[in-house]
């Protein structure tokens, strides 16, 4: 059977659908090769966020059609996710060697699409085209791998974590932001079939689950209010099935809904989402952090900027005011609680006052962690061409100013833990030495230990001996061992 190698670019949401085309792949017979040498089909899943991000996988593919088309003219060359979706048939043009262009929603064809070309039944193929209910498609998991086709008899640690996929696309349409035409409008998964999807991941001894989405915060809103019910003077259907909550809920969001039905799980033992827009930051969803113990402490709150003025250009819908008023809210309901957050800097028109108050706001919140980027052109938003567009120059020293203030922020932040005891979910061996473990503490800070694989998926207590960069170190306490 021809075996299959994915590199993925990009966020979270991206290695989650390359994980569902995996295990798809593996489902029909497949296999998964340890690297690109060896790989029959070799796809590249894409992020188009950055310009940066699309030149990285173009190159990759430049450098794979030469490697390959000299020693290994019969691999396949496959684009899929993002890039692939903005730039579709664009992509075969420019680079020939392409067999594959797959978009956002259609990730579940690519078995059927590379049996094609494998066969010699197709000679290219391209589709980027919309797929209603394709939102639902990325359920499957990959949670032995290779390992469990193969039957070999040495079977890897289950996973101890796991992404669910809850909605696809954005409404937002934020001026600097090429997602909104990449991933099409939002479009959510029901809670039934997500609480199925969890369950099932439980069940194989998955013990914390991210919930996913571009905005998960804007989860089931559209279907819940659907245009049609408004029309018809109807109230809009409750997006949870009766069987699950008998009260009428029209106070919840469907978002809270959603973690109501997740938490009720039994085994499942923690709970986290990644992204939300701080819009979708009521008091329905704080509450929901003072009322569901599995709910961890930790939320990942892209704020962008800290001036009103860029906020408004960037058409994301609070102010600098709204956004601390809400961390406030956040602390008071759970004081340990972890903030992440992404910023860009050199936003068209941003002025060195505007960038003041964004390190005046870092100050201020004080982030535990902050992933800063520098502003990008994206083909067909409304900021590529605004006018006051920031110099390269002044965007790197600005990148260089806000990290400086991050980095001195986080280091206090992490050196507060130094002493303390506090609970990790070990998830396996540490990446950068695998002679010890990581675990994750409930507020998202990795911590690193000399431990053993007998630990992978216990929830422990460390003592935190020392900080490094947005790294702990603790030793197991002496109640576990
Ligand atoms: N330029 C720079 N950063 C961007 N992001 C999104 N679009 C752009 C762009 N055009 C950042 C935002 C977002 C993160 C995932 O990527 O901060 O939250």
């Amino acid at each position: 059977m021809p075996s299959v190698y994915i590199k993925t670019y990009g966020c979270q949401m991206n290695e989650r659908d390359s994980e569902a085309v995996a295990a798809q792949l593996v489902a029909k017979g497949y296999t998964l090769a340890p690297s690109e040498a060896q790989a029959d089909v070799i796809l590249l899943n894409t992020c188009s966020v950055r310009d940066f991000a699309e030149q990285k996988a173009l190159n990759k593919m430049v450098n794979l059609a030469a490697e390959t088309r000299r020693t290994r003219p019969d691999v396949v060359l496959g684009f899929m996710g993002c890039m692939a979706q903005s730039r579709g048939q664009e992509l075969i043009d420019r680079l020939p060697d392409v067999d594959l262009v797959l978009g956002t929603q259609k990730f579940h064809r690519a078995a059927d699409y590379l049996d094609a070309l494998l066969a010699g039944r197709r000679e290219k193929i391209v589709d980027v085209a919309a797929e209603p209910g394709s939102e639902a498609t990325i359920r499957e998991h990959l949670l032995y791998g290779n390992a469990a086709k193969n039957g070999d008899g040495h079977r890897p640690p289950l996973p101890v974590t796991a992404f669910v996929s809850i909605m696809q696309g954005c409404n937002q349409y934020c001026t600097f932001c090429i997602v909104p035409y990449t991933r099409g409008e939002e479009r959510s998964r029901g809670i039934p079939d997500l609480v199925a999807e969890c369950r099932q991941l439980v069940s194989q001894g998955v013990k914390e689950i991210t919930l996913l989405g571009q905005i998960v915060t804007s989860y089931g809103k559209r279907e819940g209010s659907s245009r049609e019910a408004k029309a018809e003077g109807r109230e809009p259907e409750n997006f949870l099935p009766s069987t699950l909550d008998p009260r009428p809920s029209t106070s919840k969001s469907p978002f809270v809904q959603l973690l109501d039905a997740v938490h009720e799980i039994e085994g499942l033992e923690r709970i986290r989402f990644t992204s939300p827009h701080p819009k979708g930051y009521g008091d329905d969803l704080i509450e929901a952090y003072a009322r569901l113990p599995k709910l961890v402490e930790s939320a990942h709150l892209p704020v962008q900027s800290g001036s009103d003025r860029v906020l408004k250009l960037m058409h994301r819908g609070y102010t600098r005011a709204r956004y601390v008023g809400i961390i406030d809210k956040l602390r008071r309901a759970r004081p340990e609680i972890g903030i992440s957050t992404d910023i860009i800097v050199g936003f068209p028109g941003e002025t060195e006052d505007d960038f003041e108050q964004t390190l005046s706001l870092a100050r201020e919140v004080e982030f535990d962690q902050a992933y800063i980027f520098k502003y990008s052109q994206r083909r067909d938003t409304p900021a590529a061409e605004m006018p006051g567009q920031v110099p390269q120059k002044i965007r790197e020293e600005r990148n260089q100013r806000l990290l400086e203030v991050i980095n001195e922020i986080g280091r206090r932040r992490y050196d507060a833990f130094v002493g303390r005891r506090t609970q990790i979910l070990v998830e396996g061996p540490s990446k950068k030495n695998p002679a010890r473990m990581t675990g994750r503490t409930r507020c998202n800070k990795i911590v690193v230990f000399d431990g053993s694989e007998r630990h992978r998926g216990q929830l422990m207590d460390v003592k935190i001996t020392r900080a490094g960069s947005f790294t702990l170190y603790g030793d197991p306490a002496i109640v576990n061992l």
